[in-house]
């Protein structure tokens, strides 16, 4: 999976949905048992940044399995303590935050369970665990992509399967992984294009999935989803209205 990538191509092709998205989900999910915080699959910061805003760098942790995010955590906001590290493994003692977030993480993880359940173990009895992840049914900004490399290729990678993707999976797991009061949501945030191009140059930047079918594809194929998906937006300008499922839980 691409995440070995610079942090400034996942801004454009993520962090331009996540940004917004982190503002929304740290309001629905609210503050926990307070400081300090960690921030799971943290990327290059786009949730972490958010809550740095709100408690100070000292009172945030930050984890990721890609080094080049957690290298780009480390430069971009300084006393924040970012580890490489991932969900199902997490580096820290029992209780240790108040609060634990998890943004566009779970359907990466190899056992989501285990995922949230490391992320309870490290949150203190009564804190809070929140996860989200984009509905692939009907709001992922990337959902166009997908659904125009389908009209040209049968063979392309589906992401609608990936765990967490769909009502009531996340909450489902949070129970699994023993955490109490599970409360199930949605978060939505509408993103202008100004132009097509700012919507697709960013799939050239080989980050995540669907860089990785790009960079796979032939020009002249590469060419082909390019026209499927400009006939599948609408007009520019115009806005991408992404919907992500959301849980939050006590540990
Ligand atoms: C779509 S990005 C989300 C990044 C960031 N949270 C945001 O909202 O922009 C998914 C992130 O999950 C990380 N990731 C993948 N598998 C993981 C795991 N098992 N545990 C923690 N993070 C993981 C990736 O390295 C990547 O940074």
């Amino acid at each position: 999976m691409s995440f070995e990538v610079a942090a400034d191509a996942y801004d454009r092709y993520m962090g331009r949905f996540s940004r917004p998205l982190a503002a929304e989900f740290l309001a629905w999910a609210g503050a926990g048992d307070g400081p300090p915080v960690l921030d799971v699959g943290c990327g290059p910061g786009a949730l972490t940044t958010t809550l740095v805003d709100a408690l100070g760098a000292q009172h945030v942790a930050a984890v990721d399995p890609s080094e080049s995010f957690v290298s780009a955590v480390v430069l971009r906001l300084p006393g924040v303590d970012a580890r490489h590290a991932s969900a199902e493994r997490l580096p820290f003692d029992d209780g240790t935050f108040g609060a634990a977030y998890a943004q566009l993480v779970v359907h990466f993880m190899t056992d989501p369970v285990a995922g949230l359940a490391e992320m309870r173990r490290v949150v203190r009895p009564g804190g809070t665990v929140a996860a989200c992840v984009w509905n692939f049914g009907v709001g992922s900004p990337i959902g166009p992509f997908w659904d125009a490399a389908h009209e040209i290729d049968p063979h392309a990678p589906v992401e609608t399967g990936r765990p967490g993707t769909r009502e009531g999976e996340l909450a489902r797991f949070a129970a699994d992984a023993g955490l109490a009061d599970v409360v199930g949501g949605t978060v939505e945030v509408d993103i202008p294009m100004a132009t097509f191009e700012e919507w697709w140059e960013p799939f050239t930047f080989r980050v995540g999935p669907a860089g990785d079918y790009v960079a796979s594809l032939s020009p002249d194929t590469r060419e082909r989803l390019r026209d499927a998906c400009r006939k599948r937006l609408p007009d520019a300008p115009f806005d991408v209205t992404a919907r992500a499922w959301a849980v939050r839980a006590t540990a």
